[in-house]
């Protein structure tokens, strides 16, 4: 049976200064999932937001959010973002020694817990961690900055994530996130990503729920 893909826009490619009609809008688009980039400067070089922008946006929809944390000790940071409506929180591997105790407390506060790795990171150095997680994001860009250049080596690591999933009869997603358009996006499903994360591709997009709807079919 063919898998469905799910969808998420990253709002970091929103307009800020209308941030109420971006999120509405990607809520009539019928994605999957609202991305949430947050960055603390240090992690990457650059800074987004905070719980205060996530509570607002958990109030103008009641659509799923998906929290990825680009920051150091998510650990400490867990309860706000859940208080702020997160329903997926994902951190880095790359951000904490603390990995097991992380997904652990995301999981007791009850959301989902994800894992993600930048684009130099060994996925296998990971696969004891996999039965409690609820979803692997791979970079296929240096995270950051959205409008960047797909990275293809993400594809190998796609693969093997997939089939680790199989082997070990898994199931979290496998999501990507960085460069993705119809082109990588296919690229990506092809070896087993079911969850795709778009930020300049569907925001360029004037008719998002098309565009949605062609990466769920590409
Ligand atoms: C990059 C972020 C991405 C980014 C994707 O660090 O994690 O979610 O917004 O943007 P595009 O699709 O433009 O690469
Ligand atoms: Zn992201």
């Amino acid at each position: 049976m063919k898998e469905k893909i799910k969808v998420a826009p990253s709002i970091l490619s929103a307009d800020f200064a209308n941030l109420k009609d971006e999120v509405i809008k990607v809520e009539k688009s019928l994605s999957d999932a609202i991305h949430l980039d947050i960055m603390d400067g240090h992690f990457v070089p650059n800074l987004t937001m905070g719980p205060k922008v996530v509570a607002a946006i958990n109030r103008t929809t009641d659509m799923f959010l998906d929290v990825h944390l680009m920051i150091y000790n998510p650990f400490d940071y867990i309860e706000k973002f859940v208080e702020a409506g997160a329903d997926l929180i994902t951190f880095h591997f790359e951000a904490t020694e603390d990995v097991e105790d992380t997904i652990n407390y995301i999981k007791k506060c009850g959301v989902k817990a994800g894992l993600a790795f930048n684009p130099e990171t060994a996925f296998s150095m990971a696969t004891k961690y996999l039965e409690k997680c609820d979803l692997v994001l791979f970079m296929s860009v240096h995270p950051g900055f959205g409008g960047k250049k797909f990275i293809p080596s993400v594809l190998e690591k796609i693969k093997l994530a997939k089939n680790l999933k199989e082997d070990m009869s898994l199931k979290y997603d496998i999501q990507v996130d960085g460069g993705i358009n119809l082109e990588t996006g296919s690229r990506c499903k092809k070896m087993g990503a079911n969850f795709l994360v778009a930020g300049t591709y569907l925001f360029g997009e004037k008719d998002m729920k098309k565009a949605v709807l062609d990466l769920k079919n590409c």
